[in-house]
């Protein structure tokens, strides 16, 4: 294919665990000469670049990125394609905010030449920040979902994505209703999901704005195809729980609805999380769910401060990713987006290292998602999927990092201070997607 590399040169970074499980020494690869060589899109050997050129062909193509860091590329496990023209929406709380923004942009994704638009929109944003994969919400119309699909087959792109299904508690023009939820939802299941890197998720957008009927139809659907990731909102807001409360009255907490409905399983991934209670908790990490933090939205909306101490400390812990939930989050930057992450732990009085930070980035938003046996880490056989970093991309930066002395350092002034100008370059499969002018 055109722009293909047989190899990558540069400072490698990536990671095997969990440094906050396994310790940094475990955790953390970094190879300062390094090579990543490819074959037909994925990684076919990672090392010391002197000794695995030896085994590259003469005619090799070699994409030199030296003196940057290649890394693993982002993952962005929950944001909204048609809310590309809502973030920066001014001043409001979470059920304001979609009943004033939200529910009258989405109105509008019923044109699929809006839909396509904001989908080329979003993915060329995706990948100059870096991103390379995504889990996103449509709107309620399935033509939003063909757009994106469309989209991302094209550049080969992994997206899971899913139209929303919403039937109560928003504009007519925005409900479909148990039955034209799940049937358009099968189809785009039937038509889309494995081709290319593609993935549908089951997206019930939160219990406000679903029926119980609605419900009882995306477990029916997510019992009839158990590989299918599941995406919802749960426990952002103060007002939204006290709602949750009042429409399902049976519910002993948020949670709890969507288990009744067997929506809490594996590959099902819960935005926010913010306002849990221990039982919830559990209940997520013993299904196997995952807990998706959205750290420059919850600030944004004013929602509350995720406690990742109290999900480490589940007994099994929860799984955690972070997202930035365009548009309720205000960067499409996930470099920004664990900054954000940092600063609210810092209000819980708790602390995210930067290899933590770059971990979840990468393996751990992987593992959130179910998908660490293709993507999130540099292992022969995974899919090449990279970014590449310059450390010192902005004047701050550059003055900042002639101090710096050790990775730890560097990491984190490039997570504190970096953002799409950061990125270099961005492959897909091996193949350039995004380059920089300082590539
Ligand atoms: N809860 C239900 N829908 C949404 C949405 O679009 N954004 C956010 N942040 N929360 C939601
Ligand atoms: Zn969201």
């Amino acid at each position: 294919a055109p722009g293909r590399v047989d190899a990558i040169r540069g400072r490698l970074l990536w990671f095997e665990a969990d440094p906050y499980l396994a310790g940094e020494g475990e955790a953390v690869r970094y190879v300062e000469d390094g090579l990543l060589v490819l074959k037909d899109g994925r990684i076919a050997a990672v090392g010391e670049a002197g000794a695995l050129a030896t085994t590259l062909p003469a005619n090799a193509v070699i994409a030199d990125h030296r003196p940057h860091l290649v890394m693993p590329g982002f993952i962005d496990p929950h944001l909204h394609m048609p809310q590309t023209q809502v973030i920066a929406s001014y001043g409001a709380h979470l059920l304001e905010w979609l009943e004033k923004y939200t529910f009258v942009e989405e109105q509008k994704y019923a044109d699929p030449a809006i839909s396509a638009a904001a989908s080329t929109f979003l993915l060329n944003e995706l990948l100059r920040s870096g991103t390379t994969t995504g889990a996103v919400y449509g709107s309620v119309h399935p033509g939003s979902i063909e757009a994106l699909f469309a989209e991302a087959l094209s550049r080969n792109m992994r997206i899971i994505a899913g139209k929303v299904m919403m039937d109560r508690a928003a504009p007519a023009a925005l409900l479909d209703t148990p039955e034209t939820g799940y049937e358009e939802s099968k189809a785009l299941i039937e038509r889309w999901h494995g081709r290319g890197r593609l993935s549908y998720a089951i997206t019930p957008r939160f219990a406000v704005t679903s029926s119980e009927a609605q419900l009882q139809a995306a477990g029916a659907l997510a019992a009839e195809y158990p590989q299918m990731h599941i995406q919802t909102h749960l426990s952002e807001n103060t007002l939204e729980i006290e709602t949750v409360a009042r429409d399902f009255p049976w519910s002993e907490d948020y949670t709890a609805v969507y288990e009744r409905y067997g929506l809490v399983r594996p590959k099902a991934l819960f935005g926010h999380c913010i306002h849990l209670s221990e039982r919830e908790r559990k209940a997520l990490s013993q299904a196997g769910a995952s807990a998706i933090s959205c750290p420059t939205s919850n600030l944004f909306l004013g929602s509350g401060l995720f406690d990742l101490a109290a999900m480490r400390a589940a007994e099994p812990a929860v799984k955690v990713g972070v997202a930035t939930d365009i548009g309720g989050g205000t960067s499409y930057s996930m470099l920004q987006t664990v900054s954000e992450f940092y600063k609210v732990l810092a209000l819980k009085g708790q602390r995210l290292t930067p290899f933590e930070a770059f971990h979840m980035l990468t393996l751990g938003n992987a593992e959130a998602l179910c998908l660490d046996d293709r993507i999130g880490t540099f292992r022969p056989g995974m899919e090449a999927d990279c970014v590449v970093l310059d450390s010192a991309a902005t004047p701050a930066m550059h003055w900042r990092i002639k101090t710096v002395e050790t990775l730890f350092e560097e990491l984190f002034v490039l997570m504190m201070l970096g953002d799409d100008r950061a990125v270099a370059a961005t492959y897909l499969m091996g193949a350039p997607a995004y380059r920089s002018d300082n590539a």
